[in-house]
């Protein structure tokens, strides 16, 4: 079953297909990025402008890499929510336009249940029940997956999203838009200069509570304080992002283990852009050694981590839930458990 995935949540432009859930025949994604880049973050009105360009074209390129035709498609997925209204209804309003023109089902995805279902475009696949740590730019949520589509919500954050932090903090310390890759570049200097170096100087927020929640604004203020009215040399910045990415990393591995010890899950899953750091996947892997934990971790490759189409194709294939065209609508609200 060959599907056309879909995905224009936030200020990526993509499109995928994908071949029983798990032979990606292409996947193209298109940034606006350098557009952002240059306000320091995403102007709504203007991803979804750029979305409205992009969309045509990254559809073809998606299908002729495949060496796909309408004919040869069996259905459409799209991601309806969470994210931009503006930009989700691009995608939304394009595949149901298609689904009616070339007569396919269409099936709406979730886009942070879809993240997930990056770990089952590896060769290595998940198994139930399994734990997954789903870390982006606006979400942080940990879930139970009992099997496909069913998803029990143990905890998330309060307020910023651990992505969010990484790109607040980077917007103190003046180093670029998407801030995740720039910490993560920064950190490494560091860690390279100084390889011995433990890190303490920020606060791990709730890394104790007996809750599977997490709060980050206060890290955002401790960084803000040490940044503040402070001409920062290089050496310091990379010291200041090393800091903040180990105070991320420690207390998102923390908890999330304390869960595999509670639930005993059979896998492990990590996904979301912030799963493409290296500390965050190094850690995980080190503490599971560490703590003798018999479970398999599943991560996808970085460039699956980040937005694409491509697991909203393979989340589809596993989920199966075709729509009429017409009851298919965005929703920025939705959660990862709707
Ligand atoms: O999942 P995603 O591509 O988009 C959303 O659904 O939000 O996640 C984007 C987030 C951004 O906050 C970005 O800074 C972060 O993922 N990110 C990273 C890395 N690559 C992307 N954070 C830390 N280290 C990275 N290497
Ligand atoms: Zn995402």
């Amino acid at each position: 079953m060959k599907i056309l995935g879909i995905e224009s949540s936030c200020d990526e432009t993509a499109a995928a297909v994908v071949e029983n859930g798990s032979k990606v025949l292409s996947s193209v994604v298109a940034s606006s990025e350098k557009l952002h880049a240059k306000t320091g973050g995403i102007i709504p009105e203007n991803a979804a402008r750029r979305q409205l360009e992009l969309i045509v074209p990254v559809i073809n390129k998606a299908m002729k890499l495949a060496h796909q035709t309408p004919t040869t498609i069996d259905a459409i997925a799209v991601t309806v929510g969470p994210g931009l209204i503006g930009s989700l209804l691009v995608g939304v309003e394009t595949a149901k336009t298609l689904a009616r023109l070339w007569n396919k089902p269409i099936i709406p995805v979730n886009h942070l249940v879809g993240h997930i279902y990056a770990t089952w475009l590896q060769t290595k696949k998940p198994r139930f029940p399994a734990l997954a740590l789903v870390v982006s730019g606006g979400h942080t949520d940990l879930v139970l997956v009992q099997g496909h589509g069913k998803i029990k919500w143990l905890g998330g954050t309060r307020d910023d999203a651990a992505g969010e932090a990484f790109d607040k903090t980077a917007r103190l310390l003046g180093i670029g838009y998407p801030g995740g890759p720039a910490i993560a570049v920064q950190a490494a200097l560091y860690v390279k200069r100084n390889p011995d170096v433990k890190f303490n100087l920020f606060p791990r927020p709730m890394m104790s509570d007996k809750n599977y929640d997490w709060s980050f604004s206060g890290l955002k203020t401790a960084f803000l304080k040490e940044v503040q009215n402070k001409e920062l040399s290089a050496g310091q910045r990379t010291k200041l992002a090393a800091e903040v990415q180990e105070a991320i990393v420690e207390v998102l591995v923390k908890k999330t283990l304390r869960a595999v010890k509670e639930h005993n899950p059979k896998s492990l899953l990590l996904s979301g852009g912030v799963a493409a750091n290296t500390r965050l996947r190094e850690k995980f892997s080190d503490e599971i050694k560490a703590n003798g934990l018999a479970i398999s971790f599943h991560v996808p490759e970085p460039k699956l981590c980040t937005d694409n189409a491509a697991y909203i194709a393979a989340a589809a294939y596993y989920l199966k839930d075709s729509q009429e065209t017409d009851d298919v609508f965005a929703n920025p609200q939705l959660t990862i458990s709707d």
